[in-house]
């Protein structure tokens, strides 16, 4: 089900159905203020988007994971703004429903204010996002406050940041209590609608939570968040690379994809692919 983001009355007073209703970024504040868990999923691409919307998750996060999941790098530190914009415009296209949130790549908003505010605005405008998402977070005050002072809704993005891949050494757990705590409020502050909280501690991301007004979305930050994220691929069994102990997997597309290209292959060497039904006569 959708996050219990309900049904709204149009100025006629007529009830639309949830279900036909795109998620707002005030919509993601009410669920907060209601208490009901928000539901996120990375897509990168138009029939992911679709099926995942289909299925009523409330977010769509264009992500820089991208550069892992869909191009095989190590890291994203290597993925381009144009490529986001890409994706995102494929992901935006695809979606009727759920919030389309696009990540800034790495050093598209730590250079200055003005480069962020231009870049986040390229996302909104070449690639249809509704809103963006950036990492860091006290390090981050300056760009946020400029994207928000244009009127883009920004998710701030705390805890582990992959973009900091090289500086932590690895994707390891964050544990530093007091500088998490000042990195949430102070990103709140500067005008986050949301943020992600990863890789931290459960009782840290319970106390996050408290800390903030705005709504936390965890991936590995414990049951206490607001909502929950996870890469696609991870939750669909489509990417065994990295297993993080977050992850739960829903699905094992991989086998079945191999299981069902083992077969197709098969078929065709031993010439019963194609048969009479799928011929024009
Ligand atoms: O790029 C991404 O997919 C992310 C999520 C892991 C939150 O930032």
């Amino acid at each position: 089900m959708s996050a219990g983001i309900r049904a709204r009355e149009n100025s006629c007073g007529i009830s639309i159905p949830r279900e036909t209703l795109p998620v707002t970024v005030p919509d993601f504040l009410a669920a907060r203020h209601r208490g009901t868990r928000l539901t996120m999923l990375t897509a990168y691409d138009a029939t992911m988007a679709r099926l995942l919307d289909g299925a009523g998750v409330d977010a769509l996060l264009v992500g820089d994971s991208l550069g892992m999941v869909v191009q095989g790098q190590p890291d994203c530190l290597g993925v381009t703004l144009e490529e986001m914009i890409y994706h995102t415009r494929l992901v935006a296209r695809g979606a009727r429903r759920s919030l389309v949130v696009a990540d800034m790549p790495f050093l598209s908003y730590q250079v200055s204010p003005q480069q962020a505010v231009e870049n986040a605005g390229r996302l909104i405008k070449e690639g249809n996002a509704h809103a963006v998402k950036l990492e860091g977070g006290q390090r981050s005050v300056a760009a946020i406050e400029a994207i928000v002072n244009a009127d883009i809704p920004v998710m701030g993005h705390i805890g582990l940041t992959p973009q900091s891949v090289r500086r932590l050494g690895g994707f390891r757990v964050q544990r530093d209590e007091e500088r998490l705590l000042a990195d949430a409020l102070a990103i709140e502050k500067a005008g986050v609608f949301a943020m992600v909280v990863e890789c931290v501690p459960s009782e840290l991301g319970r106390k996050i939570t408290a800390a903030v007004k705005v709504p936390t979305i965890g991936i590995g930050a414990g049951s206490d968040c607001t909502g929950q994220i996870l890469v696609s691929h991870d939750l669909l069994g489509l990417f065994n690379d990295l297993r993080p102990r977050f992850v739960k997997q829903y699905a094992d597309l991989g086998n079945d994809i191999t299981h069902a290209v083992e077969t197709y292959c098969r078929e065709v060497r031993e010439g019963q692919f194609p048969s009479a039904e799928h011929e024009f006569r």
